[in-house]
């Protein structure tokens, strides 16, 4: 082959550009016990073509797109490499957990999620310093572990979406640096150990969709460094513990489908930074607070299914909101104008307020936002509303 001499310049400095870097790559390598490892937790976790060699540390495969991610990432000093994260995410592995990790003495991380990894957790595991694990879907079952309590220096635990059972074992409670507990879509049972009132660190807590019962424990108010709180469908009963209001950093509030005693709007007014109030289907009675309307980080208010009363007056909707649910509640009177003439989503659906009446902006313009089915015992609002526009129009 003949190339013009710029050309050939060119290859040439490109092929020494290419050498010169895989070369620096090769000179912090991974050694062979570490390797080795890799290559057994490859092969227990069903990833069977996989292969890593001394170069692995540099082989991220990353799909933006799909959030599949195939990711080893290692600390290197001195030329020498030791593996510090492994992501296995969205590999269709159908294995299960590694017991060979406790072979990375240096590893912190672990998320595999979304794979189709069964069986439970390793009791090898339990001699890690791990500092964050993530088996979020995937088809672990059992009890969770009790060894799991002995990794304390766990700052992140998801355990979501597999198909774990039986009680939280208490021993979770001496996991002291959990930031993060999420053990929403499983199976679990019974109530939540009082235990877990030690974990003052938490700042996301979410426990959806599992069968546990009993009521929501008092002690959350122990959790005051709590961001995040989630508990649709838990299981878990009613009323809510009043002192939910010691949770003065909460950012995000999900409770849904509690049964049991009735009680009043639970005290959420000193949670200054709250934007996502959800408490649906909870049996609150009695008024909507007007402290409500003056959370001024407010995005999304979904009070739906409960058995709320009496008018909304002097309504002045937070800047910041984007969504508005009321329905399945028994509020009466007029729809505020504030609430008729935003163009937010909003849903007032099964409730007993009066129609609006000629002097309210509600027909005065297309309310594609607002469901008002049977929002009133009356059921002719559509059609007023469509005379008004027309004699508007004349
Ligand atoms: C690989 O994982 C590390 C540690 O979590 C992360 O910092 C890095 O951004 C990841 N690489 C890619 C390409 O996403
Ligand atoms: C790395 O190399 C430096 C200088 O060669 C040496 O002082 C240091 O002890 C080495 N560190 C390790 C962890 O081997
Ligand atoms: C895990 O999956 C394998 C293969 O499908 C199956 O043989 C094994 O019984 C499963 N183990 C558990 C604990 O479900
Ligand atoms: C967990 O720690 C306890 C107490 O230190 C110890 O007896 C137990 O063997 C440990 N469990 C495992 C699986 O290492
Ligand atoms: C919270 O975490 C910090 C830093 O990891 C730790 O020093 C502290 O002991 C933890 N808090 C509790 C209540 O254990
Ligand atoms: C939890 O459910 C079990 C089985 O249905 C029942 O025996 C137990 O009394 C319940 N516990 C509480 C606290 O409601
Ligand atoms: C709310 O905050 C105020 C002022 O900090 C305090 O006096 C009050 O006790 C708090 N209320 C509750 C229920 O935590
Ligand atoms: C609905 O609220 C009205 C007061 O506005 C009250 O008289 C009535 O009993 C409530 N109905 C139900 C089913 O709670
Ligand atoms: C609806 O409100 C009226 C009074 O405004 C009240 O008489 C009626 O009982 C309420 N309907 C229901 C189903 O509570």
């Amino acid at each position: 082959m003949f190339f013009s001499k710029p050309i050939a310049f060119l290859l040439s400095a490109l092929l020494s550009f290419i050498l010169s870097n895989t070369n620096k790559l090769d000179a912090a390598t991974l050694p062979q016990d570490e390797v080795n490892v890799l290559n057994q937790i490859a092969k227990t976790m069903g990833g069977n073509d996989w292969n890593f060699d001394a170069g692995s540390c540099v082989s991220e495969k990353v799909n933006t797109d799909t959030g599949a991610e195939k990711n080893i990432t290692c600390t290197c000093q001195n030329d020498t490499c030791h593996v510090t994260h492994i992501i296995f995410k969205l590999q269709s592995l159908p294995g299960v957990l590694p017991s060979e990790l406790v072979n990375l003495p240096y590893l912190k991380e672990i998320d595999f999620a979304y794979n189709y990894l069964n069986g439970t957790i390793p009791p090898e595991w339990a001699s890690m310093q791990l500092e964050f694990i993530s088996v979020f879907g995937n088809r672990l079952s059992g009890n969770i572990p009790t060894y799991l309590g002995n990794i304390t220096s766990l700052t992140y635990l998801d355990l979501e979406a597999n198909q774990f059972s039986g009680q939280v074992p208490p021993e979770i409670g001496k996991l002291v640096n959990l930031r993060t507990l999420r053990l929403s879509s499983n199976g679990l049972t019974g109530n939540l150990p009082v235990q877990l009132e030690a974990l003052k660190n938490l700042t996301d807590f979410r426990i959806n969709d599992n069968n546990f019962n009993g009521s929501i424990p008092a002690f959350i108010w122990n959790w005051k460094k709590l961001e995040r709180l989630e508990m649709q469908a838990s299981g878990l009963e009613g009323p809510i513990p009043s002192s939910i209001s010691a949770l003065e950093n909460l950012v995000t509030l999900i409770i849904s489908d509690i049964n049991g005693a009735t009680q009043s709007f639970p005290y959420l007014w000193n949670m200054t930074a709250i934007n996502r109030i959800i408490l649906k289907k909870c049996n609150i009675v009695g008024q909507i607070p007007q402290e409500i309307w003056q959370m001024s980080k407010l995005r999304v208010l979904d009070l739906s299914f409960n058995l709320l009363s009496g008018q909304l007056v002097k309504v002045t909707l937070p800047k910041d909101l984007k969504f508005l649910y009321l329905t399945g509640n028994n509020l009466s009177g007029n729809i505020p104008a504030s609430i008729l003439s935003t163009g937010l989503p909003v849903d007032l659906s099964y409730n007993n307020f009066t129609w609006p009446g000629p002097d309210q902006p509600a027909c005065l313009r297309k309310l594609d936002n607002i469901n008002l089915f049977r929002s009133s015992s009356t059921e002719y609002i559509g059609i007023l509303c469509i005379s008004i526009v027309v004699e508007l129009m004349m």
